[in-house]
């Protein structure tokens, strides 16, 4: 008898039933299925996790494409980029698409924090999630600092040299961990080599462990809601499914972002300066990227000395208890006390509008 080819719903029937005979499909789909979104005129802020979800996605395949091509070695490493730019096919595109994705990831996720702060989402029992949340930002963040400094270009060199400087002062380990990463006294071959490792090897297995614990938290938890919300009697709280409602209105979400990226990537290609010159003056008014600028800004602006102690050091501490302030604010605001509710949401409104205004001095002074 000649065997009849198989249709193609016949092998998506068999490789579905292979793979739910093997996992719980079932109890996944119910599990996805339960989660409900509330609604209300905050909802848009739900977005914005699955928005920097994406562009992470986006970070880690362009970023493996740019590896295929890119040399981590001071003679080579300028040159392997403009080879990217003009030599290889769509290597500008990729390059470009990385660059803005970076800035728009980090943008992302500053608005996803202080959405999620200001919903009072780091209250009990999503503390765990919050600090997740905290860590992803500053392992976003050396993702930035770190790969500024790949191109080797002039721009980059000075500004990652004028960041690991101000890092030094920090107390207490400031020195030994700029000295660490340089690799010595000076940014060399060893502070590339040592960039492009944490780059390419040290932070995506932070981010990967990390995203995992805090994605599953969300699906433990679910999402929160805000205090007037919480409030309103059942009959007048709505609801709608995760999956597939508020999913697909996710996936629609990504498409206008990723309209956004591709359009600058396109419009605006990343530039590359010259290569970096160890010897030369920094060039004039040379400043970091915007999302350092604040702390830049402020650092300027301190005198050099308050009272005995130098003005830079007395600026990190203020900035490093600004920080602290976001990672024990889950203990402070618990909930109970309206007080202390207003006291955190008026802290997160003074962070907000200092970043603000000092990245703004900074970038048009
Ligand atoms: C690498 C980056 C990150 C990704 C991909 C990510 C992803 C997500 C996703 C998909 C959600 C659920 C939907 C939503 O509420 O937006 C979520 C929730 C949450 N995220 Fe993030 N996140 C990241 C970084 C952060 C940061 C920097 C913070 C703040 C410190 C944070 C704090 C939270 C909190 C508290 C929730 C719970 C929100 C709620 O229940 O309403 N996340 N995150």
């Amino acid at each position: 008898m000649v065997s009849q080819p198989q249709s193609k719903t016949g092998i998506v029937k068999h490789l579905t039933n292979f793979i739910e005979s093997r996992l719980p499909l079932e109890e996944m789909r119910h599990l996805a299925e339960k989660k409900l979104i509330p609604q209300h005129k905050h909802s848009v802020w739900y977005y914005l996790g699955g928005i920097a979800g994406m562009l992470i996605g986006i970070q880690i395949l362009s970023g493996m494409l740019l590896m295929v091509y890119y040399v981590p070695e001071i003679s080579a490493a300028h040159a392997s980029i403009l080879k990217i730019n003009s030599q290889v096919n769509f290597g500008w595109f990729m390059r470009s698409l990385h660059s803005w994705g970076a800035n728009l990831l980090i943008l992302a996720l500053f608005v996803h924090l202080f959405s999620t702060y200001f919903m009072k989402a780091y209250r009990k029992p999503r503390e765990l999630t919050w600090w997740s949340g905290l860590i992803l930002m500053v392992v976003s963040l050396g993702f930035g600092f770190t790969g500024y400094l790949l191109p080797w270009d002039d721009v980059s060199f000075f500004a990652t040299k004028i960041g690991l400087d101000v890092a030094s002062k920090m107390p207490l380990l400031g020195s030994a961990v700029a000295y660490m990463l340089r690799g010595g006294d000076t940014i060399s071959q060893a502070t590339i080599s040592r960039f492009f490792v944490i780059h390419v090897a040290v932070l995506p297995a932070l981010l990967i462990g990390l995203l995992g614990g805090h994605l599953f938290l969300v699906q433990v938890h679910g999402v929160s809601e805000p205090d007037v919300f919480k409030k309103l009697p059942p009959e007048k709280k709505t609801y709608e499914k995760f999956f597939p409602v508020f999913f697909l209105k996710d996936i629609l979400v990504w498409i206008l972002a990723l309209n956004v990226l591709f359009g600058l990537t396109v419009f605006f290609p990343w530039s590359l300066g010259p290569e970096a010159d160890p010897f030369a003056a920094a060039p004039m008014g040379i400043k970091p990227e915007w999302y350092f600028l604040a702390p830049f800004q402020m650092l300027k602006l301190v005198p050099p000395m308050i009272g005995p102690i130098e003005g830079e050091l007395v600026g990190m501490i203020i900035m490093v208890c600004i920080a602290l302030g976001f990672v024990i604010v889950p203990f402070f605001d618990t909930g109970l006390s309206k007080i202390k509710s207003r006291v955190a949401t008026a802290f997160g409104v003074f962070v907000l509008l200092s970043l603000v205004l000092f990245s703004l001095w900074g970038a048009l002074s």
